[in-house]
This record gives structure tokens, sequence and C-alpha cells, in this order.
């Protein structure tokens, strides 16, 4: 049977991990969440002090990249693969409001990128992937078979985000969550390696109006059309 390669990019919080670990599951593929990979090196920046709110000491963070190991494992309770930094479950921390202040900055270093990047194109060699980020379509995976973009309102997404923190416990407070998915959307649309940007060839979502359901349902005819 006939595997494809699936990217799904788009602004933060439009859904796009929610459509990725559902076409997993049902196709049977790997899911890869590449901004957990951004997250884990922020995370690991943060800890050494490499990065704090008001700086990043870039030159420091890119000379220690070697010794920074990203892995995933998965969770069968879960149904997916949790971050693992140097052998560390971080699932937890790189979801804090903290690390999505200072990811976007991180992100726009072009040699964590070129890691990253390495890293994304050897998991995806065998194809029956499904990969999301801001870059996937056009930078790790240009050809890949299928390319969705993913939009919303920011309003709606700060609202999912919203839900999804305070879902889990953290104390944040709405305005301060859209000012960030905004903020972290100017930072990653226009940094200089590989902008967030939609792919030529990608099929673009706007799911402000429309339920996750729907939208896998569409999603899945496209994805049945190249099988
Ligand atoms: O997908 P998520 O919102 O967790 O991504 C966090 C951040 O990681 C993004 O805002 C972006 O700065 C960075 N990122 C990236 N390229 C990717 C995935 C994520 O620059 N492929």
């Amino acid at each position: 049977k006939n595997k494809i390669t699936i990217a799904i990019d788009g602004f933060s919080s439009t859904g796009k991990s929610t459509i990725a670990k559902l076409l997993a599951k049902k196709y049977n593929y790997v899911y890869v969440d590449t901004g957990a990979m951004y997250r884990a090196v922020t995370l690991f920046a943060k800890q050494n002090n490499y990065v704090g709110e008001g700086y990043l000491k870039k030159e420091e963070l890119i000379k220690e990249l070697n010794s920074i190991s990203l892995s995933f494992k998965f969770n069968k309770d879960l149904g997916f693969a949790e971050m693992l930094l140097n052998g560390v479950n971080v699932e937890k921390e790189i979801r804090t409001l903290e690390v999505s202040q200072l990811v976007s900055k991180v992100a726009a270093i072009s040699e964590v990128r070129k890691k990253l990047v390495a890293e994304q194109q050897l998991m995806g060699k065998e194809r029956g992937i499904v990969m999301d980020g801001r870059d996937i379509g056009t930078v790790v995976f240009p050809d890949a078979d299928l390319k969705l973009f993913m939009t919303a309102s920011a309003d709606k997404r700060a609202t999912r985000r919203y839900k999804e923190l305070i879902g889990r416990g953290d104390k944040v407070n709405f305005d301060e969550i859209l000012f960030n998915v905004q903020e972290r959307d100017r930072i990653d649309s226009t940094r200089k390696d590989s902008p967030l940007v939609k792919a030529d060839d990608a099929i673009e979502f706007d799911n402000s109006d429309m339920g996750i359901q729907e939208q896998f349902e569409r999603i899945c005819s496209l994805v049945d059309r190249k099988l």
C-alpha cells in the first residue's frame, strides 16, 4: 500500500496537532510535532540561562547545540509521542506560557533550524508520516504528497490555547495568551530563515468557524485521493 508524506503548517493554535494526531491514528502513520522540538531546545536554553526575558545569548547556545539530544517516546495511554530532552521527559515543561514566550526567538536562529530540519528529514525518510510545524511544506519536505495550511482568527486561536492551559491547571490570563499568539506569528512570519508562509501548492483551511470533525473528514478525503 502506498504511504504518503503529509505536511501541516500554519499559525499557532490553529489545531494543526489535533488534525495531525487524528490522521496518524486513522492511517497508522507516525506523527512528528516539530514545534515540540523547538520548544525543547528553548527549554534547554532557558535551563542554561542562554535565553530569558529580554535576552538571548545566541553564540553560547549555538556552541552547545551538539549536547542537545532530542527524541520522542510513544505513550500508549495518551496515543502520541512525548518529547524527551537528553533522555528526560519534558512534555509538560515545554508547553508552558514561559516557553511559548521565548520559543520564536530561539527558532529564528539558523543553526538551530539546520539541526532540527536535518533530524526531521531523517524521520520522514520512510514516508507514512504526518508532520506539523511552520516550514514543513516549504523547507523540510518541499516534495510532500499533501500540504495543508491552517489558519483561524487570532481570537479563536487564543481562546483554544487559553482553555488548554487552564485545563492543565496553569494560571494565565486571556490577554496574555492573545498577545503571545499574535507575537509568535509575527516573529515566525517575518524571520529571515524559513519564515512561516503558505507553500504555493498547500491547501488552506480556515477553521475559525469549522469544527474539527468536519475539517478532519474533508482532509481524509484529500488523503484518500493520494493513496
Ligand atoms: O507548533 P508550536 O506552536 O508548538 O511551535 C512553537 C514555536 O516553534 C513556533 O511559534 C515557532 O517559533 C517554532 N517552530 C518553527 N518551525 C517549526 C515548528 C515550530 O519555527 N517547524
